[in-house]
């Protein structure tokens, strides 16, 4: 039976830019599916570290982007715009978004929905679009990570680090992982990561160059950019190559060897996900359906929840994040369970 939909919901917006208590509760109307959109009932929505971003305004949102945040969300379609013609209303789905997945409804592109991997919870799965998508596309298609090769994931216990650490080990790859802590190392090596580097005790390279013999490794996934980048560029094998998707630490390291670069063959690289089309958004979510939901099924993936939070409470869940304490994903949740 088709439920019904209300003129108006509970959203979270930025009134003005700042701390976390700059995320308050409002009510928007229920927007209609334009043509090739579907409209989701919201079930669970992941934080990401960007959005803490947008929220001290300094991560504008892409052009025609709602100003709602929230980069991915999981749910039930509920109404289907013209042109259409692979979801039907009920269908349980989780989405890559540009924005808007704080609220309890979203409109979204029908190529940036797929299907809840098989076992995982619907609210669960809220937390999974952002950091599979950013993960396979830095990793394995623009990286070209193989089976076989050394991988390293800077900050392993964040979302995108126990992704990559899952991932990596499910094709093939022997896997290092930093982390702040004993005990985040400790949940590192949990999702799978055959070395745990705490960075505050110990050095990367010189733990890269031991587990590879003084080979190096091969391909480096980086959040921290700054004065990792001259380490990163040591510690990596020829034809390595050093793929950053933030730069937290700074985007001006100082005084860098680019003769490291050029002798070793090295590539260095960097995307963002939420400034691409619907379209190479769409490609990326097909490839994850087929190549990764399966490992959803083997056990070779696992979504990984730290804490959730009512929506209205967006501003503990960012304060939460910016703590760093978590390991793994935080969510929002709305109430709806399917
Ligand atoms: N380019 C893209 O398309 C894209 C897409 C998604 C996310 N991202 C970026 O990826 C990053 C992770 O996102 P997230 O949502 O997963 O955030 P998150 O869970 O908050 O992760 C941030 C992590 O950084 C780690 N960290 C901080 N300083 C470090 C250091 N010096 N060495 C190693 N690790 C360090 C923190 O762990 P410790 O406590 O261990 O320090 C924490 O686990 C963010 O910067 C985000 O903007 C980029």
């Amino acid at each position: 039976m088709p439920m019904a939909i209300p003129a108006t919901m509970t959203a979270i917006e930025i009134p003005t830019p700042g701390g976390p208590e700059c995320l308050v509760p409002t009510t928007r109307p229920v927007p209609k599916p334009a043509h090739g959109e579907v409209l989701v009932r919201v079930a669970g929505a992941g934080i990401n570290r960007a959005d803490t971003l947008q929220r001290e305004g300094k991560y504008p949102m892409p052009p025609g982007a709602t100003d709602i945040p929230g980069l991915e969300c999981s749910g039930v379609v509920v109404a289907l715009g013209d042109g259409t013609s692979r979801w039907q209303v009920g269908d349980r789905v989780c989405a890559l978004l540009s924005g808007g997945g704080y609220a309890e409804y979203i409109n979204v592109p029908e190529p940036q929905c797929m299907a809840i991997p098989e076992g995982v919870d619907l609210v669960e799965a809220g937390g999974i679009p952002e950091t599979f998508c950013t993960v396979w596309t830095n990793v394995f298609e623009r990286s070209g990570l193989r089976p076989g090769e050394v991988f390293l994931i800077q900050g392993g216990t964040s979302g995108i680090g126990f992704t990559a650490i899952q991932l990596a080990k499910a094709f093939g790859s022997p896997v290092l992982a930093t982390a702040g802590s004993d005990e985040k190392c400790e949940a590192c090596i949990g999702f799978g990561a055959d070395r745990a580097i705490n960075y505050k005790t110990e050095d990367f390279v010189a733990a890269g160059m031991e587990f590879t013999d003084g080979r190096g490794v091969d391909v480096i996934l980086d959040m921290v950019g700054g004065s990792y980048i001259q380490r990163e560029l040591e510690v990596m094998a020829r034809e390595g190559r050093l793929c950053f998707v933030a730069l937290m630490e700074g985007t001006r390291p100082g005084q860098v060897d680019f003769g490291l670069v050029h002798r070793k063959h090295l590539t260095v690289t960097g995307s963002t996900l939420r400034s691409r089309s619907v379209e190479a958004k769409g490609a990326i979510c097909q490839a994850l359906e087929t190549k990764c939901w399966p490992l959803f099924e083997t056990g070779a993936c696992w979504p990984v929840t730290y804490k959730r939070f009512p929506l209205a409470e967006a501003g503990k869940a960012h304060e939460l994040m910016e703590s760093s304490q978590h390991i793994g994903k935080i969510l929002l949740t709305t109430g709806f369970d399917g």
